[in-house]
């Protein structure tokens, strides 16, 4: 399965010169702006915007993922903008981790068609013990498929933000929810028709 989710993210990001707009998050920036900056780790950070952001803020990035394409336009975007502050590391994260503990533990649209079963919700858990006292855990994914979508990829999981509290587990006395949010966008399709997409995003700190 490593193998295979390697190459087909390889695949994926070859097959353009860009996939991904260049930048943040909206979730990201909406739920990080107010926290003051510390140590982040991003999980699935593909061409980087997300990392940019943060590090322009002051937040030293560990930014993560399985596609050496992807970390390579990521680290030229960022030496682009003349920021620096990130280190680009590449993991299979259901393999390897990061070592370490960080203030914020970002998650984004960490969804993969080749995820074995169980493979997500391992790697959020994981995501959660590295999370520093007083620090965050910032997870964000897709509620369902776009509204013009009428053939789903059935293969994609989009867990509910209950799904993703059951998957973490966290001990209440140690942790408190601070978002548990469905959040609606308005967004274009590929030929140009008028939707819209639900997101979910979940925000907890650790407490001790
Ligand atoms: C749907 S994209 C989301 C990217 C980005 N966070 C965003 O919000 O635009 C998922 C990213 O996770 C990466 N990824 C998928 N499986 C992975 C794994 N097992 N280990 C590390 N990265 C992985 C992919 O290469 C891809 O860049």
């Amino acid at each position: 399965m490593a193998n295979d989710a390697r190459q087909f993210w390889e695949s994926f990001y070859g097959e353009r010169e860009q996939v991904w707009s260049g930048r943040p998050n909206p979730l990201l920036v909406r739920e990080v702006e107010p926290l003051t900056p510390g140590t982040a780790l991003d999980l699935g950070c593909a061409e980087g915007a997300d990392a940019i952001w943060l590090a322009e803020r002051g937040w030293r990035v560990t930014a993560v993922d399985i596609s050496q394409t992807a970390l390579g336009r990521a680290a030229a975007h960022a030496a682009r903008v003349g920021v620096a502050g990130i280190e680009w590391v590449s993991h299979d994260l259901t393999a390897t981790f990061p070592d370490g503990e960080f203030d914020l533990v970002s998650a984004q649209f960490f969804h993969s068609p080749v995820a074995g079963d169980g493979e997500r919700e391992k790697i959020l858990h994981r995501a959660a013990e590295a999370v520093a006292p007083g620090g965050t855990l910032l997870v964000a994914g897709h509620a369902g498929a776009p509204s013009w979508h009428d053939d789903p990829d059935h293969d994609v999981d989009f867990p509910t933000t209950a799904d993703v509290l059951d998957g973490l587990d966290l001990d209440p006395a140690r942790w408190r929810v601070e978002t548990q949010e469905v959040v609606e966008r308005e967004m274009s399709g590929p030929d140009g028709q008028h939707g819209h997409r639900q997101d979910n995003v979940v925000r907890v700190r650790r407490l001790d």
